[in-house]
């Protein structure tokens, strides 16, 4: 049975108490620490850049995925991937040279992901998919939590899926806002690798009960 992989994302904790969230996710059973990096122009809002991805290396025992919503983000790459970053995600929207941009984070020893924002079709990665660690759908339009699941993306994991095997390519597919207790097992068979979920958790009561329902769609 696959390993279904669920990476919380800490855009929506309370930031006043970082390091106790992230010893809740230490104990979790979460895969990933998801990392939403914003710089204002590529989304319309601003999160956090150096100073939290600092704090965040001492306090995470997960391996953290940095997702990047920036314009030019191969301006920061080496910056950020000093931060203990095993996969750095940029969007194929932001990088006017894509491939250059992948090949980058590689040899900076980091695994590389693509996001693609919910009207963006797949066939900007035709050529790079083989190159990729994972490819980051995303549900959402970037820039905040909390919003809806869009549902036409289960379609595009159906067919992301396709065209990875068609591809020979190995790429995780992950499935990045509105995500809940609800709607996973419907994004695990559609062919989803993994899902990025902050409200669904961190809004709950028992975040470490949320992470679980997430990665227990495996066990029906
Ligand atoms: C949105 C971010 C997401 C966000 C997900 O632009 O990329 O990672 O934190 O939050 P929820 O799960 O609340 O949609
Ligand atoms: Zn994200």
């Amino acid at each position: 049975m696959k390993n279904f992989m669920v990476a919380p994302s800490i855009l929506s904790t309370d930031f006043a108490h970082l390091g106790k969230t992230l010893e809740i996710i230490n104990r979790s059973e979460a895969d990933w620490l998801h990392v939403d990096v914003m710089d204002g122009m590529f989304v319309p809002n601003i999160s956090f850049g150096t100073p939290v991805l600092e704090a965040i290396e001492q306090h995470s025992m997960k391996p953290i995925e940095l997702h990047l919503m920036i314009v030019e983000p191969e301006r920061y790459l080496e910056v950020f991937s000093k931060y203990g970053i095993d996969q750095i995600t940029v969007h194929a929207e932001a990088c006017l040279h894509l491939h250059s941009v992948v090949q980058q984070i590689k040899s900076l020893g980091c695994k590389a992901g693509v996001a693609l924002n919910p009207h963006t079709s797949l066939g900007s990665l035709e050529y790079v998919i083989k190159d990729l660690d994972t490819v980051c759908l995303m549900a959402v339009n970037p820039g905040f939590g909390g919003q809806g699941f869009i549902p036409e993306t289960l379609e595009k994991i159906k067919e992301l899926k396709q065209f990875i095997q068609r591809k020979d390519a190995k790429a995780f597919i992950e499935v990045d806002g509105g995500v809940n207790r609800n709607n996973v097992k419907e994004i695990l068979n559609s062919g989803a690798d993994a899902v990025v979920a902050g409200s669904s958790i961190f809004n709950s009561d028992d975040p470490l009960r949320a992470i679980q329902e997430l990665k227990k769609p495996i066990e029906i």
